[in-house]
């Protein structure tokens, strides 16, 4: 049964040995309780904090997609998938929170001469279509539990039958790690979090791992992921 978890069962075991170098955001300052005041603030730095080189997980999965594909990139930040997807030939819409990173988004592409859908809004308020996208790309959009179970059917609902979700995210495990992320768990995905999600998809893939991230100077290093990859039938 998909019950939301509560915070205890989901709170990794840390070893004695385990550095955790950074506090829990609950324990300082609450900077979710405004995240476009938070992305705004990141995305103003003038260095691109995730890189500038697409998601390898998503890079990967990519290859195998029909030139053309229409590809909807939800949380898409300063662009760096976006963009990179609209330059292999993909017919890409972004939204973001972000003010800040969709400006940032909207120069760079047209600085690449790339022809996409750039929208500022908020995933929960927006007007989701319905049957519309070959895939839907969540690559590290970590939402409040309050919102994510309908933002993630929204993404399974926007494909046409036979779309795909491409998902990654950090799981809770990442709370061992300085390579990024959000400190609060409830934040974090795991399996089971998405198996509930995304009821009802096929599952194509599903693992968590940890991989060596080379994304900017906030993913860097080893980091505990979630990745997925969910097909509406
Ligand atoms: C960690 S950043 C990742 C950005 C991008 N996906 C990447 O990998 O470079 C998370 C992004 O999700 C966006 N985001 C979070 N919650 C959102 C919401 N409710 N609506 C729209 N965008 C949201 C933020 O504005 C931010 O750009």
């Amino acid at each position: 049964m998909c019950k939301t978890q509560n915070a205890h069962a989901l709170t990794p075991r840390v070893g004695p040995h385990t550095v955790i170098r950074e506090r829990p955001d609950s324990v300082t300052t609450d900077k979710w309780a405004n995240p476009q005041k938070m992305w705004d603030e990141r995305f103003a730095k003038a260095e691109p904090v995730y890189g500038e080189t697409p998601n390898r997980f998503l890079e990967a999965q990519a290859k195998g997609w029909t030139p053309g594909a229409r590809v909807l990139v939800p949380g898409d930040g300063y662009g760096r998938n976006g963009i990179w997807l609209a330059r292999q030939g993909f017919c890409v819409h972004t939204v973001d929170l972000s003010p800040v990173g969709v400006e940032r988004s909207r120069k760079d592409a047209s600085a690449a001469r790339v022809d996409m859908t750039i929208e500022c809004a908020d995933l929960a308020k927006w007007d989701w279509p319905s049957g519309e996208f070959d895939v839907v790309a969540s690559i590290f959009v970590h939402l409040l539990s309050d919102v994510r179970p309908r933002i993630h059917a929204s993404m399974l609902q926007a494909l046409k039958p036979g779309g795909v979700v491409i998902l990654e995210a950090f799981s809770p495990a990442q709370l061992r790690y300085s390579s990024g992320g959000p400190k609060r768990v409830d934040l974090l995905y795991t399996p089971e979090i998405l198996v509930c999600d995304f009821v009802g998809a096929e599952i194509l893939e599903l693992a968590e791992e940890v991989v060596d991230l080379k994304e900017g100077a906030m993913h860097s290093g080893p980091g505990a992921v979630v990745r997925g990859i969910f097909r509406r039938s």
